[in-house]
């Protein structure tokens, strides 16, 4: 630990990482999940005798999927990678003066209020609902102004900044979705020796790269300054606060000088968004401007597929591990979240165990090694097994794996100690490990995610997106696009069974509302595309600027934009319940207050 070193500062780190770790323990298990908010929405559970009818009457309109593109990548200024262990406990700086929380927490022990364990998604001990809500009822219309556009000149511009955590990322991406230049500083070096990221140093390092981030995306761009670009994007929440002013305070400036429209971006939002990077628009008489697949109405070709709204989304990241139903730009359904830790999370501490990797680079560190192992090598738990809802919980996971470490390290004589401090394990051992560690996690999202998907269909939907730094993982796009085969399969297995029971009792004479209904259901199923797997390239998944202004893009073709004076960060900002009105929204956030 850092703080053994330091001799002198030894009782002032102390009190430091006391102080950081009540802040974090007031926060509850959620300091990570600062941007959520909602309760879990329990899954409907077929009756056992006949299959499900509810769920395939879809209440959200489908649409015709086709395939576009994407965008053209340009060079990152450096690695993707950054560190993501949560805050650092022994954060050396007398600089962290703020409450301001973190997406990342540490969990420092047991304490607070008992709190029902289906609220997902914001602090439990400490959100009563006074934070601010994130909702499309926000929504101005052109509120400091929009892009304009021409015949000549159909696209925008818009400059993109990302300052939420330990990554400082900087884009300026074309309407259409292709990336005109992007620079990204991480800090993983700086966070690296504390174990977690430090918010006063985190704040710092944005400080002294943010100007040449800009210039470095701008002049990739082929731009000359910000006046160049039609508007600009900035991540205002959730996140650690004094990192997100940095950036917001350097968006505003630029936005008020160059006299551009300005869209204050959420994080959790962009990073979902990143499965539509590139999805065109086109002009709809009567509604304006709406959505629409296809190279023929000018999208650019691609390879990759695009999720359309409404779509399913796993958000796996460091901070955050939700399914979310997205229906539109602001509108967001949690379907479930994590009870304690995020699936990064979880990764990066398994990582610290088995010495490979720190910090956020214990992800992509452990699927290399993974590679090389057996998955079957050590049992260990599949959470929540059983329980029928679509909430997750690695902590237990993250738990059985130190043992297993500390059993292996006793087999092989490498002493007792089963923590960072214990001795070295041989190459192969790990490998085991590592793949035990992630067949299991990656099981865990299967099953959620199975169920999540069934009760989706009930809504037309057919999309999943996995967003969020994990997504970059091979493993779980392999896993989670058989899954999606699978649950093709078991619909049409479903309908099927669904005929072959209506047939039954139409057979026994017995013609209900009950088997019209299924008959029904069951035509609409029949008419559900394959699932369909959208995943970000993986150098997207991670946090960086591009996501940033794709979500603004994506608010400006809506035509909304943000209030430049007042606007402030949120370190939280919880998604509003798509099941509340409008009038709750508006009173959840505090109402009066010019921002979207
Ligand atoms: O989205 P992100 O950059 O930051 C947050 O918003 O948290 O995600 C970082 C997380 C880290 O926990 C990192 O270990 C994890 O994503 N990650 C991975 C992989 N690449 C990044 N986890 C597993 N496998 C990977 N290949
Ligand atoms: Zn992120």
């Amino acid at each position: 630990m850092p703080v053994a070193a330091v001799g002198g500062r030894r009782f002032l780190l102390l009190t430091h990482a006391c102080f950081v770790g009540m802040l974090l323990r007031v926060s509850g298990s959620t300091l990570a999940r600062a941007g959520l908010g909602g309760f879990c929405i329990t899954s409907r559970i077929a009756p056992p005798s006949r299959p499900a009818v509810a769920a395939f009457l879809p209440t959200l309109p489908t649409g015709r999927r086709r395939r576009i593109h994407s965008a053209s990548s340009s060079s990152s200024s450096s690695s993707s990678t950054s560190p993501n262990d949560g805050i650092s406990p022994s954060a050396p700086s007398s600089e962290y003066t703020g409450t301001s929380t973190t997406r990342r927490r540490k969990r420092t022990g047991s304490g607070g209020p008992k709190l029902s364990r289906d609220f997902v998604g914001v602090a439990k001990a400490t959100d009563t609902g006074r934070f601010r809500a994130y909702s499309a009822e926000q929504f101005i219309k052109g509120a400091s102004g929009l892009p304009v556009t021409s015949k000549e000149r159909p696209y925008f511009t818009v400059l993109g900044i990302e300052t939420s955590c330990d990554d400082t990322g900087v884009a300026v991406v074309r309407s259409d979705g292709v990336i005109l230049g992007e620079a990204l500083a991480s800090q993983y070096q700086i966070h690296e020796q504390w174990g977690g990221v430090v918010p006063g140093l985190a704040r710092d390092a944005h400080a002294s790269v943010i100007d040449s981030m800009v210039q470095e995306a701008l002049s990739k761009a082929g731009l000359a300054n910000a006046g160049e670009v039609d508007a600009i994007g900035v991540t205002v929440g959730p996140g650690l606060e004094i990192c997100l002013r940095v950036g917001s305070e350097t968006a505003k400036g630029l936005a008020e000088k160059y006299k551009k429209p300005f869209v204050a971006v959420h994080h959790l939002e962009a990073h979902c968004l990143m499965a539509r990077l590139g999805q065109p628009l086109v002009e709809v008489e009567e509604e304006g401007l709406r959505e629409e697949g296809g190279k023929e109405e000018g999208g650019v070709a691609s390879t990759l597929p695009l999720a359309r709204f409404p779509f399913l989304a796993l958000l796996v990241s460091g901070g955050h591990c939700m399914i979310l139903e997205c229906g539109d730009v602001g509108r967001y359904r949690i379907l479930g979240g994590t009870l304690d830790d995020a699936l990064g999370e979880a990764y990066d501490k398994a990582a610290r165990l088995l010495k490979v990797g720190s910090g956020a680079a214990g992800g992509p560190a452990m699927e290399l090694l993974a590679r090389e192992g057996n998955p079957k090598a050590v049992a260990l738990p599949v959470p929540m097994k059983g329980k029928k809802n679509l909430n997750f919980s690695y902590a237990g996971l993250k738990n059985a794996f130190r043992m297993a470490v500390t059993r292996v390290r006793e087999s092989q004589g490498g002493g007792e100690e089963g923590g960072e401090e214990g001795g070295e394990l041989d190459h192969q051992t790990k490998a085991d490990l590592a793949a035990s560690f992630q067949n299991v996690a990656i099981q865990h999202l299967e099953d959620r995610l199975e169920r999540a998907m069934k009760e989706s269909e009930g809504r037309g939907i057919h999309t999943l997106a996995v967003v969020g730094g994990v997504a970059a993982n091979q493993a779980i796009r392999t896993r989670l696009q058989a899954l999606c085969e699978k649950r093709t399969v078991a619909r049409k297995r479903e309908i099927e069974k669904e005929r072959a029971w209506v047939e039954e009792m139409e057979g026994g004479g017995e013609v209900t509302a009950a088997t019209a209904a299924a008959t029904a259901a069951a035509a609409v199923a029949e008419e559900l595309p394959a699932w369909e797997l959208v995943v970000p390239p993986p150098r997207l998944c991670t946090d960086n600027g591009v996501m940033v202004a794709w979500a603004a893009i994506e608010k400006l073709r809506l035509g909304y934009s943000d209030v430049l004076e007042g606007q402030d960060v949120h370190a939280r900002w919880p998604f509003a319940n798509l099941e509340k009105k409008k009038e709750e929204v508006e009173a959840v956030a505090g109402g009066g207050e010019s921002r979207p």
